[in-house]
């Protein structure tokens, strides 16, 4: 049986939009297997007018992917605690999310995805931006590739959730708790998709802090060439919302910023994250 979902690429390294599906009533099994081919094809895909989404809808599409995962330092919606309101106010000056990152690599066991859900839009600005990070591998040489395959990188929270971490500064709408020792992860640089098999540079700004068994400063060089060449605008697509977009991004092969270009003005959305497997 064919369903009538339709993808639409949105550019050349990553990204598509999905049409012909409502996610406020469950999804079939097909469209569940299209929608899902769609993710690892695509590793990020958009939704356009997903209109008065509910928080139980919500957390309903994210479960058919995974276990939901409740975030350790920012308080979740009242009654929902898988649930994060991402909101900037018109006063506040920092956003959530604004720098190149992938959920939760934090964790020992990080993130599969995201799921954001818009539920009210700046009239200008607040797009997201997204870089592929299986492509950025991909255009590296086969010298860097060998040098980078047996290393691993630590990862944690402290930076971005510390008192002077953008995370954890104040915006109005959000709690964080500002974190004095978040614990370390250990991660392989190049991580294989497992599900698609595909091989990706798996660090980033916000959350790697050095290669495993180096210090910060012998790592600094290598990783501020990695973090350079990932963000190259050959491996991105960038997204622009309206109030019932919905975007299902794959943080084990993709980074994402939100931009903090609508000064004065409010952005309210609302994400789901779902919890993924141990790095390799
Ligand atoms: C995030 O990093 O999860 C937030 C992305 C956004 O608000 O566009």
């Amino acid at each position: 049986m064919t369903s009538k979902i339709e993808i639409a690429p949105l550019a050349g390294a990553l990204g598509a939009e999905i049409y012909g599906v409502d996610l406020t009533r469950s999804l079939t099994n097909q469209e569940f297997a299209e929608i899902m081919q769609a993710f690892l094809d695509y590793q990020v895909i958009f939704f356009r007018d997903q209109h008065d989404l509910t928080p139980e809808q919500h957390k309903a599409f994210a479960s058919r992917f995974g276990s939901l995962n409740v975030h350790p330092y920012v308080a979740g919606m009242a009654g929902h605690p898988e649930l994060l309101e991402i909101i900037k106010e018109p006063e506040d000056k920092l956003n959530f999310g604004g720098g190149w990152h992938s959920d939760m690599s934090f964790l020992e066991v990080p993130a599969l995805g995201s799921i954001l859900y818009a539920l009210e839009v700046p009239q200008y600005g607040g797009d997201t931006l997204f870089a592929s990070q299986s492509k950025a591998y991909d255009a590296l040489s086969d010298g860097m590739k060998d040098m980078l395959s047996g290393l691993s990188a630590v990862h944690s929270a402290s930076r971005e959730y510390s008192a002077k971490g953008a995370s954890a500064q104040a915006r109005s709408s959000m709690q964080s708790t500002q974190v004095q020792e978040a614990p370390e992860y250990e991660h392989p640089v190049v991580r294989t998709h497992p599900q698609t098999g595909r091989k990706g540079l798996y660090i980033n700004p916000a959350f790697t802090l050095r290669f495993s068994g180096m210090t910060k400063r012998e790592s600094k060089s290598l990783l501020d060439f990695l973090f350079d060449h990932s963000r190259d605008e050959r491996f991105t697509c960038r997204f622009r919302w309206q109030k019932g977009s919905l975007a299902f991004w794959d943080n084990r092969c993709c980074w994402h910023y939100a931009l903090n270009d609508y000064p004065g003005q409010r952005r309210h959305m609302r994400r789901a994250t779902i919890n993924g497997d141990k790095p390799y």
